[in-house]
């Protein structure tokens, strides 16, 4: 017939069949019963893969400086309190490091010779006492540890438990105490120029992200002892 001739041409070959012979079988059912296994397995080490490239720290120096960081507290770095033994009394209530002793004497009798007049206003602090002024004036002053962190340290985290960080204002500008504006007077003036002299550095300068701006805030790094207190500071900083 034509019409059967016709359909004929567009006739689909019979499938060509393959047929799983026995240990081909034997071998599915095997993978059938053991995927689950095996996708948990492949789950987990993507899993932990993924992992691994999040907390591969970059290699890049900022990211170094900030690992740095991790142990500090609000932007403090831990102090140990000095053994008693080491503190000399330079005045009525101010104790400091014998270390630092002549060199903070002589600068301030140099400054003397210079006509500038400077005064000592806080030295060694004990964590006890550094405790009382953070939590004590953080209370009173309504402030949060992160705002109270950027004038005064934790207990535990001050220079001044050190002995080897003094505060020091202007005997002819007394209202410039513990005030940004000390930077104003002539004393900060002649520190800034002749502190390094005596091994003294500004401790928070202004470009400090988490404390403000001390200009009275001098520590002492003339000795080993003292160098190696402030290596971490020095640092990252
Ligand atoms: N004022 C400085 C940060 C201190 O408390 O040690
Ligand atoms: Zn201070």
């Amino acid at each position: 017939m034509e019409l059967n001739k016709d359909i004929n041409q567009f006739d689909i070959p019979v499938a060509k069949r393959t047929y799983l012979n026995n240990s081909n079988l034997i071998f599915f059912k095997k993978l059938l019963i053991f995927s689950p296994f095996l996708f948990l397995f492949l789950s987990v080490s993507v899993l932990r893969l993924i992992r691994n490239i999040e907390l591969k720290p970059p290699t890049n120096n900022k990211f170094q400086v900030e690992r740095n960081h991790d142990q500090r507290i609000l932007g403090h770095l831990p102090y140990n309190e000095i053994p008693k033994e080491k503190l000399v009394l330079i005045e009525p209530n101010i104790e400091v490091h014998s270390d630092m002793r002549n060199s903070l004497l002589k600068m301030r009798e140099e400054a003397r010779k210079d006509g500038i007049n400077l005064v000592f206003l806080s030295g060694y602090r004990s964590i006890n006492l550094q405790n009382d002024i953070f939590y004590s004036l953080k209370s009173i002053r309504n402030q949060e540890a992160l705002v109270r962190a950027r004038v005064s340290a934790p207990p535990g985290y001050s220079e001044h438990s050190t002995g080897f960080a003094i505060d020091i204002g202007d005997a002819t500008q007394r209202e410039t105490d513990f005030e940004t504006e000390f930077e104003n007077t002539q004393a900060f003036r002649w520190l800034k120029k002749n502190a390094a002299k005596f091994h003294f550095k500004l401790s928070f300068d202004k470009d400090n992200k988490y404390i403000d701006y001390e200009p009275w805030h001098w520590r002492y790094e003339g000795s080993i002892e003292a160098l190696k207190i402030f290596e971490s500071s020095n640092r990252n900083f």
